[in-house]
């Protein structure tokens, strides 16, 4: 007989931590980037219409289905219906590939705080990041795409995340999951707004400020700019790929559901505009002391993180300080969200194979960690981060979604259900509009992205590289997806099975 399903002990640890998970490096570094490129200010109306037709929706229907199932993501669309407990393994597949790269992100962040404090990149922060600190190799075409040429200054902090992250799951969910997220997200918010606070402060802010903010109105007729706004959406809120239906299985029978959510989402959104301004005005004090103008600078990915901001850092007074709350506030950001996504992995492995969950996180923690470390610590590893990064987020998630729309909504009808579960226990009621977003304006809109970038991917090869590298690593990846879910799925299911939803229709 099992143990009782863990529990967070109440709202606020479940708000922190969801916010701890959607709050990630893509508010940090990817909102204003992608706001910049797709309308500056203009960019807004897409967004808050992708954050209200598709993000808060399929938030809902993430937390009714975890919150109604009771489970990590195979076992409640197992619940749902047997053969769905596949879709839930791809989810988990999306986590696991995700988890794999998005922890070296964390330990670049985690080695940068550290040279902030001696400003470690001197003068030419762009062969520090690339050269010293990665030490990547001369990847003409990205052949050879990968060696096993490890390079200490990645390996040893990598190591170090996946030790503590694992420390963090064997706690559970109170005393791990929970308390990382009490601690860290408050921390993050008092970090993050001071630097924010410091960057409107410096020279140049305004420039910067209207760079990113000035609205191109006419970008509201690109096609392209709409599909950003979701995609950008999808990622942020971190929807569609379990973590939220795992963390809605924490959450007390009798929560109020919608209320949370809505708290979450928008606090997610206000940090990604929080990020806006703190970047821009940072960019635009560079611009001002290097004699130029925001758009030459690097704005987007890798780049705006590890290159321009320790240039930035360089230039102010006080630089050490800032680069500090900086590259601290990505490793909180960053952290949480790494927990949020292996604790899908933890609960899928605990339910299905009637682990504990210490066997469970050594389980986990030993094959991934090795598969992170000897993937991304070598000196290939940011040519393969940046390619797997992009097929499964523009891929693997965006078909998550629309699997998770026609499976639940369309095939087996259990959208009234869900929805009927929700209002009952939670403020916000959901009408009507909520069958709309979920069986008609998700689908259709992530249909038209997932076939836009295949045919792109098809037409032109991904950064240039070369295409049997591409092959593999990008194709390859969608393939590792699907096989790994049918492989999981095959497997004697050994945890619980039969249950009775509460509350009960
Ligand atoms: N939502 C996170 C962000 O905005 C990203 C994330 C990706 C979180 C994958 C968890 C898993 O950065
Ligand atoms: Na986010």
């Amino acid at each position: 007989k099992s143990a009782p399903r863990e529990q967070f002990t109440g709202q606020v640890g479940f708000i922190l931590s969801a916010i701890g998970s959607a709050v990630g490096l893509g508010n940090i570094w990817r909102f204003p980037g992608v706001a910049y490129e797709n309308g500056g200010g203009a960019f807004l109306v897409p967004y808050l219409i992708a954050l209200l037709t598709a993000g808060i929706p399929i938030l809902f229907l993430d937390y009714a289905i975890g919150h109604r199932f009771r489970g990590g993501a195979p076992q409640a669309f197992r619940r749902i219906k047997g053969w769905l407990e596949t879709l839930g393994w791809f989810q988990v597949m999306i986590c696991i590939v995700i988890a794999v790269y998005y922890a070296a992100v964390v330990a670049w962040a985690a080695s940068f705080f550290v040279y902030s404090f001696g400003l470690d990149w001197g003068d030419d922060p762009q062969g520090f990041f690339f050269g010293e600190h990665l030490q990547l190799a001369d990847v003409g075409g990205a052949d050879p795409w990968l060696t096993f040429d490890f390079v200490a200054a990645v390996l040893i902090p990598l190591v170090l995340v996946w030790l503590v992250v694992v420390a963090v799951l064997a706690a559970g969910v109170v005393k791990g999951v929970q308390r990382a997220n009490i601690v860290f997200i408050p921390l993050l918010l008092v970090a993050f707004g001071a630097l924010v606070v410091r960057a409107l402060t410096l020279d140049g802010a305004a420039d910067g400020l209207n760079a990113l903010f000035t609205p191109q109105w006419d970008a509201l007729g690109d096609p392209d700019v709409w599909i950003a706004a979701y995609g950008q959406i999808f990622f942020s809120l971190s929807v569609a790929f379990g973590i939220m239906i795992t963390y809605a299985s924490y959450r007390r029978r009798r929560s109020n559901m919608t209320g949370p959510g809505l708290v979450v989402a928008f606090s997610n959104s206000g940090f990604e505009m929080l990020a806006g301004l703190g970047v821009f005005s940072a960019l635009g004090f560079l611009a001002l002391e290097s004699g130029g103008t925001v758009d030459e600078l690097g704005i987007a990915g890798v780049g705006l993180a590890f290159v321009t901001f320790p240039a930035i850092v360089s230039e102010m007074p006080a630089g050490a300080l800032f680069g500090a709350l900086f590259f601290g506030s990505l490793v909180m950001a960053g952290f949480t969200s790494l927990v949020s996504i292996l604790q899908v992995v933890s609960a899928a492995l605990q339910e299905k194979f009637a682990l504990s969950r210490t066997a469970a996180v050594l389980w986990l923690g030993g094959v991934l960690g090795v598969v992170s470390v000897v993937g991304f610590s070598t000196t290939t590893g940011l040519i393969l981060l940046d390619t797997v990064d992009y097929w499964v987020n523009n891929m693997g998630i965006v078909a998550s979604a629309i699997l998770m729309c026609v499976f639940v909504v369309w095939v087996y009808r259990r959208a009234p259900e869900l929805r009927y579960h929700l209002n009952a226990v939670s403020t916000t009621q959901l009408g009507a509009w909520w069958y709309a977003c979920v069986g008609a304006i998700i689908p259709v809109m992530l249909g038209i992205m997932l076939v836009q970038t295949i045919l792109i991917r098809i037409d032109e090869p991904y950064g240039g590289y070369d295409e049997t590298y591409l092959l593999y690593a990008g194709w390859g990846t969608v393939a590792l997806l699907v096989v790994g879910s049918l492989v999981f799925w095959a497997f004697r299911w050994r945890g619980p099975g039969l249950y009775r939803a509460w509350p009960p229709y």
